[in-house]
């Protein structure tokens, strides 16, 4: 379909169900239905407050009501084909199932997130810059697996490395010109790298200046500016600052928000700026800051440059890690009420962290994994250390401390670097995996480094002992997740290290797939 007959289609839709203002009063007056979100995106919402999207990405929704074009496209491992990830329907929710059969049995990048406005202001892969060479890695397909109205979709999963950039642009605000954005992020995976962002930018890949950036900021990072609390805050990176209020340093207003799903607004004016947001599950939006630009040369007027970034600071400073869901960037200054109304359509469209079932190995499934070996070990899971990141055995019981439960329960995913096997979010650390470094078994982050997808990776055999299941490692096909005195490594039949021990092997890599404790 053309840019031109999905934008007519959903003219003719809106004007259908009436106006997208009398929708928007809806939104506004907090009557919003789940039909209501299926006919109505946020992008719906900007424009019948005279403030129209000019960039619109998303890789789980559409973010118009009858967007029906594509919304990423990926790239497989095994021979580097490409596919266009769309819509289970116009107006809808990614389908996933699509970037699945076609990734099956290897693993899959994110190449382009396509830009739903009709402008073409698509992120591709970000080229090296000033701070740092390139390009950034992309990136990994199935890192950040969610549902949206119970429908399994995946997020933009941004290790240290990772970035998107469009230096070429139309209709992104330049110079002093008027400009918002939103983005849905999640709360709880940052760090205090440089920087986490989304939003407008210089087209060269350079720090060109202060003022020549206005691009919302996530993390803890408090090189420049932070707020209340320890953080991660919202903040506005306006180029050699990030800023969580009206001056650089600390501003008490800007709270910390750890939200798992995150709603953050910025949008900029003639002197004048605003820094808002919220739960993006539920509630409305509250803002951090709202007044004159900083007192310091170049932010007054701005000097923007109308790139757009995600995952990178402005000079392609890629240290930053963060996941990203959806997003979009306006013409003009969008009102208040508008934004609220946006909010209420993302509190509706029913963002989760995508689990689903339980007690067996199909991805979505909350599981605990009970160690068979006898007579040690028949009462004690799989769980990761409160302190470290270890990951060790213990003894689980009903009467167990709920931490400990709770680290003890692990949601099944499809595996990172390849669809066939399997991978282990932890349920109380979302966005963390367990996976293998010199054979030791961690909960992590995906450091960027770029073997993780392959060390969170293992797949299911039936169990060595001939009870339950033992998991293959992905990368050392001849090792097993294994426990040898209470830790968890992958170890072989006999070997090099200690935990490769032949005595007990069969039994200590051979698991029961329990139902989970947390
Ligand atoms: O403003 C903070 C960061 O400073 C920008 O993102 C980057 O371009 C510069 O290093």
């Amino acid at each position: 379909m053309t840019t031109r007959s999905w934008r007519s289609r959903a003219r003719r839709a809106l004007t259908a169900v009436g106006t997208t203002a009398v929708l928007a009063a809806g939104l506004l007056a907090g009557t919003a239905t789940t039909s209501q979100a299926a006919t109505q995106g946020p992008c719906d919402i900007y424009a019948a407050g005279s403030t129209p999207c000019v960039a619109a990405h998303s890789t789980t929704r559409a973010l118009y009501g009858a967007y029906g074009g594509p919304l990423y496209q990926v790239r497989r491992a095994s021979d580097g084909a490409t596919r266009d990830i769309g819509l289970l329907s116009a107006g809808g929710y990614a389908d996933a199932a699509a970037q699945d059969s076609f990734c099956a049995g290897t693993g899959c990048v994110i190449t382009v997130i396509y830009d739903q406005s009709g402008k073409g202001n698509h992120l591709t892969q970000a080229p090296g810059g000033g701070a740092a060479g390139g390009p950034d890695n992309l990136a990994n397909a199935f890192e950040a697996p969610v549902t949206v109205a119970g429908h399994r979709a995946y997020g933009v999963y941004v290790a240290p490395g990772t970035g998107y950039r469009n230096n070429r642009t139309n209709g992104i605000a330049t110079g002093d010109q008027p400009e918002g954005m939103y983005a849905i992020f999640d709360g709880t995976h940052f760090n205090g790298g440089c920087c986490f962002d989304y939003g407008n930018a210089e087209t060269n890949n350079l720090d060109t200046g202060n003022g020549h950036m206005e691009a919302l900021y996530f993390g803890d990072n408090k090189s420049w500016g932070s707020g209340s609390g320890n953080g991660p805050w919202v903040m506005a990176d306006l180029e050699n600052g990030l800023f969580s209020g009206v001056n650089r340093g600390f501003n008490a207003n800007d709270p910390s928000v750890d939200n798992r799903f995150l709603t953050a607004m910025l949008k900029g004016a003639p002197n004048r700026w605003a820094l808002r947001g919220g739960d993006a599950r539920s509630g409305g939006l509250s803002t951090f800051y709202s007044g004159v630009r900083p007192s310091a040369t170049g932010y007054d007027p701005m000097h923007k440059e109308g790139a757009i970034i995600l995952g990178i600071g402005g000079d392609n400073s890629k240290w930053a890690q963060g996941t990203f869901y959806e997003g979009v960037m306006t013409q003009g200054y969008p009102s208040d009420a508008t934004e609220n109304a946006v909010q209420a359509n993302i509190t509706a469209a029913g963002y989760d962290s995508g689990s689903t079932g339980t007690g067996t190995l199909t991805p979505g499934s909350r599981i605990s994994l009970r160690a068979t070996t006898a007579p040690c070990c028949t009462s004690h899971y799989l769980r990761h250390n409160d302190t470290d990141s270890k990951v060790v055995i213990s003894g689980t019981t009903s009467s167990s401390p709920a931490a400990d439960k709770a680290g003890a329960t692990w949601i099944v995913r499809a595996g990172l670097a390849d669809s066939s096997c399997l991978s282990f979010e932890s349920a109380d650390r979302p966005g963390r995996f367990l996976h293998h470094y010199d054979y030791e078994l961690y909960l992590d982050f995906d450091n960027g480094a770029g073997t993780f997808a392959q060390d969170a990776t293992f797949c299911p055999t039936r169990g060595n002992s001939g009870v339950g299941t033992s998991f293959r490692s992905a990368n050392f096909p001849a090792k097993y997740l294994r426990h040898y005195e209470y830790t968890a490594y992958i170890a072989g039949n006999g070997g090099a290290n200690s935990w490769d021990s032949g005595a007990s092997w069969a039994a200590d890599t051979s698991w029961l797939v329990a139902q989970p404790w947390g």
